[in-house]
This record gives structure tokens, C-alpha cells and sequence, in this order.
């Protein structure tokens, strides 16, 4: 198959049997984690900042593309879901773990710049959408996925996805791509 996936990290395996475990299934696709995967790898020294780390899945798969000399902000509010993640990445020097509210570090990050954002919660998503996308550096991207329906959407929630992708393509500070890969995806990039 073309859109198989090669060369899955080992951890993501044991990062989702642990979380399995607390009952969290919502991590990202493994084509998505692919493509997160080699987006990183595409920003030697790049400066990568995540929403909704979960357990750890797409972190994982980020700094598997990651060199060495790139960085990873990862900030999720839940800290039983931290915990697995700091348990099996937390030994990375390249990785900061946050655990907080992703509105709330969007304000504490306000003065940042980020090569790649990887938007996998509410905020920078479906609220706070602006103070995500000023924190993308020129030529940087915002990434984002869960564009196509999803059987497990609450009742609302694809008059909220039309808009994000309608404000998206509106929008002449960045370029975008919607992708029918994985739970659908879109690549924007800033001018
Ligand atoms: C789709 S899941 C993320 C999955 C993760 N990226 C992975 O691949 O394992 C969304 C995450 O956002 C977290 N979350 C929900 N509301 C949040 C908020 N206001 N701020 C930060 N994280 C939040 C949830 O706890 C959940 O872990």
C-alpha cells in the first residue's frame, strides 16, 4: 500500500498500551504521526510547539524527525496524561512538558516564535485560533488534523470543523493544504 507506514518508534507501542490502561484512546493516526514525523524533520534546529500532548504519541513521533539541536514545547492539560508522556520521553533534553491549560500557555508563549505547530486540542483549534497561528515564524508551519468526520464527534462539532477549515482557506497570511490522509489533515504554512 502507498500510505503504508514504515518505521514506527517502539515507544509509541508501550506509550499506547500505558495509556490504553487509563482508558485514552484518542492519540493521532499513525500516518499522521508519519507526517508530523518528517515535517520535523525538515527544521534542523527548528523550534516545535505542540498542543495536547495526550500521552505522547504525536510528541513521540515529532521527535523522532527532530535533530538534535531542535526543540519541543509539548503542553497538555490533564496530568495523568503528562505523566505517561514524562515517563517515556521525559528523559529527552529536547523536549519542555507542560502541563497546563493550552489558552493559558498560548498567553505565557505570546512573545515565541515557532517553526512547526501542531494544534491537537481545543485551543489553538477552535478557540484561541489567532494567538496560535502569531506564534508561527515566517515559513513556519501550523498543522492540524481530525478535519474529517470522526464517529466519535459530539453533536455540533462539524459546523465548528467547516469553520476553522473556512477560516483557513480565507486567510492570505498563510498558504494551506487540506489533506485527505489519515483523520484529514491541513498543512498551512505562513508568508
Ligand atoms: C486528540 S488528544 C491529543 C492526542 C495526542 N496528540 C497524541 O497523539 O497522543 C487532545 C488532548 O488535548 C487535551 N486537552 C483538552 N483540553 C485542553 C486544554 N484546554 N489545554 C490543553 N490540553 C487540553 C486532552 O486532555 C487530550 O489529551
Amino acid at each position: 500500500m502507498i500510505d503504508d507506514v514504515a518505521a514506527v518508534p517502539p515507544v509509541i507501542n508501550r506509550i499506547a498500551t500505558r495509556a490504553a490502561e487509563i482508558g485514552f484512546d484518542a492519540s493521532c493516526d499513525p500516518r499522521t504521526g508519519s507526517m508530523l514525523r518528517t515535517l520535523a524533520a525538515n527544521r534542523p534546529g527548528g523550534r516545535l510547539l505542540e498542543l495536547g500532548t495526550g500521552p505522547g504519541v504525536s510528541t513521540a513521533w515529532l521527535l523522532d524527525g527532530m535533530d538534535s539541536t531542535a526543540t519541543l514545547t509539548s503542553v497538555e492539560l490533564e496530568t495523568p496524561l503528562v505523566e505517561i508522556a514524562r515517563e517515556f520521553l521525559g528523559d529527552d533534553h529536547r523536549l519542555t512538558l507542560i502541563n497546563a491549560d493550552g489558552s493559558d500557555a498560548l498567553r505565557d508563549l505570546a512573545t515565541s516564535q515557532f517553526d512547526l505547530l501542531f494544534a491537537d486540542t481545543w485551543p489553538g483549534k477552535y478557540w484561541d485560533l489567532e494567538e496560535a497561528l502569531a506564534l508561527v515564524a515566517p515559513g513556519g508551519l501550523y498543522v492540524i488534523d481530525d478535519m474529517l468526520p470522526q464517529p466519535n464527534w459530539p453533536a455540533g462539532h462539524g459546523e465548528k470543523v467547516d469553520a476553522l477549515l473556512e477560516n483557513l482557506r480565507n486567510r492570505s497570511d498563510f498558504v494551506i493544504t487540506p489533506m485527505n490522509w489519515a483523520s484529514g489533515l491541513v498543512i498551512a504554512a505562513r508568508r
